[in-house]
């Protein structure tokens, strides 16, 4: 065990095993040890998240000295760190995220390790506003700007939040729980037809109509709830087709529930007038229906000259890092480059 990370005994449980998130993860005592043993196991160790593509993303937004950049999506700070490494000195970085609960725990991090107010400002924000966010710190635009959408793996492993089938928790899945309604009420008012709407356009769900008139309207709790739902949908299908549509499903619903298209698609219009001359954003998506509009986006401006170049095609995490990280493998990242 290091010196700088004093044992710290971990919170009693009745029974033999433990059942609460706190309780099941020796990692979150934050132990440097056994976060290096979960990582080198493959896993995201509990209360953390692995960042995706950092070198990629390096590479094509080319943080230098000097540069004001935007993380729309702080998370754990994983990208974050190293474009800090790379805009200092003189340079600033804002981290937005929606999330209140895990954004102050980030930023106290980042001020930990020597990031101070001069490099880096928090703000609780949805990228939506990615406009004002940048005019409250001081800044008409930005050279460099990062998305890498969908939720941390903080968010989706802690069962309180809602967000996973693997564990009961509260169906919520929301980003910011002080905002909107959680999924539990959300599915309380849906009918069948804009149940199965928001299905195929938010999941690509085959079995769409068969599991909107089964959720449609229906009081479900807890996210075990909403599983077993499912599962009774669809009594004729395998083990293994089930469980893909549940994973389908939670996404459909946390789409929704978080109306994440309308803020990707609001972040996207204000690029033109948020990023400076010769700037560059990458935005890392994890389902077609954002890779589509990131896409669409990216070539209109293109075409209409505000950009001067754009991915030909989208970059993928190597073999190595998904076998590292399984959560890797579907990312997909877009790139462009405002023009002089
Ligand atoms: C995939 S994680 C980012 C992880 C981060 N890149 C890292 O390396 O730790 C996505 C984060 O974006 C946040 N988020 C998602 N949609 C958002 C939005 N519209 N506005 C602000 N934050 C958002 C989530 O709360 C989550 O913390």
């Amino acid at each position: 065990m290091s010196e700088e990370t004093p044992h710290r005994r971990r919170p009693r449980y009745s029974g033999k095993h433990p059942r609460r998130f706190d309780q099941k993860y020796k990692e979150l005592s934050g132990n440097a040890e056994t976060l290096a043993r979960v990582l080198a196991s493959g896993k995201t160790p509990a209360g953390s998240h692995v960042p995706i593509m950092v070198d990629e993303i390096l590479e094509v937004l080319d943080p230098r000295p000097g540069k004001i950049a935007v993380d729309c999506t702080l998370g754990f700070g994983g990208h974050t760190r190293r474009l800090l490494a790379r805009i200092a000195p003189g340079g600033h970085l804002i981290g937005l995220d929606a999330d209140p609960l895990e954004l102050p725990k980030t930023e106290a991090a980042l001020r930990g390790e020597g990031f101070g107010a001069d490099i880096f400002t928090a703000q609780k924000s949805n990228f939506a506003g990615l406009h004002a966010a940048l005019a409250a710190s001081g800044f008409s635009g930005a050279d460099v700007i990062l998305a890498d959408l969908g939720v941390s793996s903080m968010q989706f492993d802690n069962p309180s939040r809602g967000f996973t089938w693997k564990a009961t928790g509260p169906l919520d899945m929301r980003m910011n729980p002080n905002r909107g309604v959680s999924a539990a009420q959300w599915l309380l008012k849906m009918t069948p037809t804009a149940l199965e709407e928001a299905l195929i356009n938010n999941a690509d769900e085959p079995d769409a109509a068969a599991i909107a008139s089964a959720l449609a309207g229906k009081s479900l709790a807890t996210t075990t709830d909403l599983a077993d739902s499912i599962r009774i949908a669809l009594p004729h299908r395998s083990v293994e087709l089930v469980e893909k549509a549940i994973r389908r499903v939670f996404q459909a619903v946390r789409i929704s529930v978080n109306e994440e298209f309308s803020a990707l698609d609001a972040l996207l219009r204000s690029l033109p007038s948020c990023l400076n001359a010769g700037g560059r954003v990458a935005i890392m998506t994890f389902h077609s229906g954002e890779d589509r509009r990131v896409k669409k986006a990216f070539q209109a401006w293109y075409r209409d000259g505000i950009f001067s170049s754009i991915a030909d095609e989208v970059i993928r995490a190597s073999s190595d890092e998904r076998r590292a990280n399984p959560r890797a493998t579907s990312a997909k990242l877009r790139w462009a480059r405002r023009a002089e």
